[in-house]
């Protein structure tokens, strides 16, 4: 028997809300997971990369993939081991751009191995399984629920999360560049502490962000989407980032631009009347310094992982 969960990109942090807000977006990875029925076939792992955009050699291919140590976790929670084990991905969601990717195939691993395992495990404890594995639950949590979502990880791994009332026509202008940054790299230039007067800004910035999708207001979304906690350290990673920001800051219809995740991408978050006029304000300025780039305006996708034919 195998069973396939189909899993959205996503887009976490949104400025103010680092490693606790996200949101989905329709772009889709699938994972399949298989019993095989020969004993001591061991576990076969292929990557199918449809749009032919990553650098794909590199991830392993045995117990140290990541979709095969979330289904090993969910294993173990049942009391079992997993043995014979086919996992099968197919990726659009490019991959190390900040879209998510990780989480779209751990969610789906884990989600379709929880089908296959006939349900043992409820969405509390996929969530948690996910983000043990993840690190943080902002991705995870729009992968599995859809829409935009706050998330909260306590110490002792358990993951609640919200979903907010997203405005249907507030809609993402994702800006992916040709290249890869991997949020390892990305972390590693954060500082591990930050003054006092940041953390509140970033607070405040956070709770506006909640109060202005809840009523919808635009100009407290304008205010609320600004960061003081990984952007600044992150802005030399991406080129022409600052520009992007700067040219949009008086754009009609704009409510902010903010990296996506980790980076590299870009996404303008925005009211919907100006989608063609930010992206040739994008284009222009990574042209002018070589940066090859997909841009996509796309709504918020209201629906998270789910099991697939
Ligand atoms: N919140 C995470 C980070 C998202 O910014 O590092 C990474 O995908």
């Amino acid at each position: 028997m195998k069973v396939s969960a189909q899993v959205p990109a996503t887009i976490a942090n949104l400025g103010c809300g680092f490693d606790c807000l996200g949101l989905a977006l329709p772009i889709y990875n699938t994972v399949t997971v298989e019993e095989t029925v020969l004993p001591g076939s061991g576990i076969e792992i292929n990557i199918i990369d449809e749009n032919n955009q990553n650098n794909i050699e590199n991830i392993p291919r045995d117990k140290n993939n990541i979709v095969y140590k979330a289904i090993e976790l969910l294993y173990n929670y049942i009391g079992q081991t997993p043995n014979e084990l086919k996992i099968s991905i197919k990726t659009q969601i490019p991959v190390a751009r900040g879209l998510g990717s990780s989480a779209s195939v751990i969610t789906g691993g884990l989600i379709a191995a929880n089908e296959l395992l006939g349900r043992p495990a409820d969405t509390a404890v996929l969530l948690s399984i996910a983000t043990e594995i993840e690190g943080h639950p902002d991705n995870i949590a729009p992968a599995i629920l859809g829409g935009v979502v706050l998330s909260d990880w306590e110490e002792d791994g358990s993951v609640t999360v919200n979903k907010l009332p997203w405005p249907e026509d507030w809609v993402v202008t994702i800006c992916i560049p040709d290249y890869e940054l991997s949020t390892e790299i990305s972390r590693s230039v954060l500082p591990k502490e930050v003054s006092l007067k940041d953390a509140a800004y970033n607070l405040r910035h956070a709770a506006m962000f909640v109060q202005a999708v809840y009523t919808k207001d635009e100009e407290l979304m304008k205010l609320s989407l600004k960061d003081k906690l990984h952007q600044p350290y992150r802005m030399k990673l991406v080129p022409g980032l600052s520009d992007i920001a700067n040219e949009l800051k008086h754009t009609e219809g704009v409510l902010g631009c903010v990296l996506a995740g980790a980076g590299p991408s870009v996404a303008i978050i925005q009211n919907g009347t100006k989608n063609n006029l930010v992206k040739e304000i994008v284009s222009s300025v990574w042209e002018n310094i070589d940066v090859n780039a997909q841009i996509y305006t796309l709504p918020v996708l209201n629906e998270g992982a789910k099991i697939i034919k």
